[in-house]
């Protein structure tokens, strides 16, 4: 069929235009020098323009250009793409960069294909929406259980100040009364932090330098390690730029991990001797790792880690919602969790941030653009060449 003439000039005079993929066709000065129907549709007449021009209304090329990188090493690169033609409903895209390569070897061209992913893109954010809703349910049942507790405190204080009060017993009205207050305290702060949980509080999102969070978990845990024999050792990538992070969500995130490493390593028994805290970005992916010489987790362990109040420590000393803490804080700032383990041996934790998907700063405003990272407000899509 294919060798049919007819089908043959349909794929190619048509398909190109047919497509539900926008295309254009950019030369070595990222000049668009072919474009198809849908590219046209979203960018109107841009033939002999660069590119960069077209995507973001810029006078000259983008940082971290994916098109440059494929012209210089012949790879084919996707990434996702955030288009802000209509700031109320933001699209989103896949982007490909595929090099065309001439007999002599050389790349004279570099075609860009934008795929809309958004309908995608709104499942996902339902998904998580489900799961947050669900993770709430079995917070319910946690809470209760917590409350509990506390009544049992609180009924404990009440007999207390009662006998105090039959006997005339100043100090031991004294007794009981602290040990309300101290019941008091815990459950309203009990009841704040599950309130935050349930309405799955907008983080505060800032430019920061995501190392110096790292930095700050290290010196917090360089103490503790040491009196249980573990080195603990940062080994940061100086290259990563500010990027849009809630500070404290970040410092959650690293101290859950690392106090989890040294847990591991303690409860190890060869004794663990090493934890490593080490941050990456490549390919516009912001990643940092945890890694431990310690107890590693079997099968079973690994398929609950992210189960709520799952521990396997000593109870006082895990509440096993540590992991499940983590992975809500990475999935607002649009990343994942990724781990691997052997039991007996240690484990890796890798948290990964691609930068497109990061959250906004809130005070862009007055931050007077933050660094210039960050995706431009004004932008379209597609991270154009440069
Ligand atoms: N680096 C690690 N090595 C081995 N096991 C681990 C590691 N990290 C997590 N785990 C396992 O996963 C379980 C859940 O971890 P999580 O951090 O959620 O809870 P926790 O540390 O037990 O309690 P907390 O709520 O105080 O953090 C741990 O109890 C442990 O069994
Ligand atoms: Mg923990």
């Amino acid at each position: 069929l294919i060798s049919s003439p007819d089908v043959r000039e349909w794929i190619q005079e048509q398909l190109f235009d047919e497509v539900p993929v926008a295309i254009c066709v950019i030369d070595r000065e990222f000049n668009i020098v072919r474009s198809n129907r849908r590219f046209e549709e979203m960018y109107g007449e841009t033939a002999g323009r660069p590119c960069y021009e077209v995507y973001k209304g810029r006078s000259g090329p983008c940082v971290n250009c994916g098109a440059l990188r494929t012209f210089e090493d012949g790879q084919m690169r996707r990434r996702e793409e955030r288009g802000q033609q209509d700031a109320d409903r933001p699209r989103w895209y896949v982007v490909d960069d595929v090099p065309i390569v001439a007999p002599d070897g050389s790349i004279p061209y570099v075609v860009e294909m934008s795929t809309d992913i958004s309908h995608v893109k709104e499942l996902e954010q339902q998904k998580l929406e489900a799961e947050r809703l669900a993770a709430v349910g079995q917070t319910v049942a946690g809470l209760a259980h917590g409350i509990k507790n506390i009544i049992m405190g609180l009924e404990g204080g009440m007999y207390v100040v009662n006998s105090g009060l039959q006997r005339n017993d100043t100090d031991r009205l004294l007794t009981g009364w602290k040990m309300l207050q101290e019941e008091i305290t815990r459950i309203s702060s009990f009841a704040k932090e599950f309130l935050d949980f349930a309405k799955g509080r907008q983080p505060h999102v800032e430019v920061i330098d995501p190392n110096d969070v790292a930095r700050q978990v290290t010196e917090l845990f360089l103490d503790r390690g040491r009196a249980s024999g573990i080195e603990l050792v940062a080994d940061l990538d100086e290259g990563i730029q500010p990027a849009a992070f809630e500070r404290d969500g970040l410092h959650l995130c690293l101290t859950n991990l690392v106090s989890n490493a040294i847990d591991a390593c303690e409860m190890s028994e060869r004794r663990g001797t090493h934890v490593i805290i080490r941050s990456l970005e490549e390919d516009g992916e912001i990643t940092f790792e945890v890694l431990d010489d310690g107890c590693g987790m079997d099968y079973d362990v690994k398929r609950k880690v992210f189960t709520n109040f799952f521990s396997t420590k000593a109870s006082g000393k895990g509440t096993g919602l540590g992991l499940l803490a983590t992975r809500k804080v990475v999935q607002q700032h649009g990343g994942s969790v990724w781990f691997d383990s052997v039991e007996g041996r240690g484990s890796v934790f890798r948290l990964e941030f691609p930068r497109s998907r990061l959250p906004e700063p809130v005070a862009v405003d007055q931050e007077e653009q933050g660094s210039g990272e960050l995706p431009e407000k004004e932008a379209t899509h597609g991270e154009s060449p440069g």
